[in-house]
């Protein structure tokens, strides 16, 4: 437990399986600048409650790091350690988040999320950020996004193979896919239209396909509140203004269910 506490050492239970981390990915710069690693991974798989940064452009990252430090990027759930990137962004030099950028770019992102559709959810409980399974029995799903880890005992060891159940209403992916092909408000506002067919990104826009749904589902709910306000959202703008709760978990479900990778 002492090596899962430390966030300027990061525990790396499978060096093998990635290449070997700069100094920013593994130990930050205490006592403020926590590595990257510790919340994103060494691999890059990121956690429900942060995000999955391998296979994200460089730039993209840098970008991203400079409008969580400049204010343009936060959370619509002001009280949310989402905003511990906020933090965080503040006290990581410019040259650390380079280095941190070119090695999560490299890696190839695996997805760990099942989304199954469901009317009845097992019951769950509020950890911090997270759900996880709670009593026994299940209640209704009641239109909303549950993920929970299939273990909670290795998300909390920051295992990076732990797998994540992502439950939603019955019919969410096919009318996600709906949506997405079509867009909300026409074909301009359709997800390919900019993220590419395979929902993988093209030029400066992000690949979105496989990533954890509830962290896609946050992020289009910053994009509609305005949480996210950054030079380069405004493209999002028109894209999320149509869109209901409802058709944003549709989208999520929809989008963590494809192939992260080609
Ligand atoms: C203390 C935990 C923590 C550490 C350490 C951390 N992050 Fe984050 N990061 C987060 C959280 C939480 C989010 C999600 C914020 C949100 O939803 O708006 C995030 C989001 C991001 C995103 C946005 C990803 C996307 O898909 O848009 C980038 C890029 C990022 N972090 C880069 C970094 C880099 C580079 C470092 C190291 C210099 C780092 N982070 C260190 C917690 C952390
Ligand atoms: C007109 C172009 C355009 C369209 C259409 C579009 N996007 Fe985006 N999207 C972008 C850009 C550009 C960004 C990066 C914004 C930034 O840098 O802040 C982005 C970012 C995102 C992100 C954040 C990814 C991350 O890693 O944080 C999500 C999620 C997303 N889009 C989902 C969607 C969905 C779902 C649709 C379809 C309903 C869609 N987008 C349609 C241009 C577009």
């Amino acid at each position: 437990m002492r090596q899962v506490g430390n966030g300027f050492d990061i525990p790396d239970w499978f060096p093998n399986a990635h290449p070997p981390m700069p100094s920013s990915v593994q130990y930050g710069v205490a006592p403020n600048a926590r590595a990257c690693g510790y919340c994103h991974l060494p691999d890059g798989s990121g956690r429900p409650e942060n995000g999955t940064l391998a296979g994200l452009p460089a730039d993209y990252i840098i970008r991203q790091v400079a409008a969580f430090k400049n204010g343009t990027r936060l959370s619509a759930n002001p009280v949310l350690s989402t905003n511990s990137m906020h933090t965080l962004a503040k006290w990581v030099a410019d040259s650390d988040v380079v280095t941190a950028a070119r090695y999560f770019e490299r890696l190839t992102l695996t997805r760990r999320n099942r989304v199954v559709e469901v009317t009845q959810v097992p019951k769950t409980r509020i950890e911090v950020m997270l759900y996880a399974y709670g009593e026994a029995g299940t209640e209704p799903i009641a239109g909303r996004l549950i993920e929970v880890p299939e273990t909670f005992a290795r998300h909390e060891l920051r295992d990076p193979g732990v797998r994540y159940i992502t439950y939603v209403p019955i019919g969410s992916i096919a009318r996600g896919r709906r949506l997405a092909t079509r867009g909300a408000a026409g074909p301009a506002t359709s997800c390919m239209a900019c993220h590419g067919a395979d929902l993988l990104g093209k030029d400066a826009v992000p690949p979105i396909a496989g990533r954890a749904p509830s962290n896609i589902l946050r992020q289009l709910i910053n994009f509609r509140t305005g949480a996210r306000h950054d030079s380069a959202s405004v493209t999002m703008a028109p894209v999320v203004e149509p869109l209901t709760v409802s058709d944003m978990v549709a989208l999520a479900a929809y989008i963590g269910s494809r192939a992260p990778k080609r």
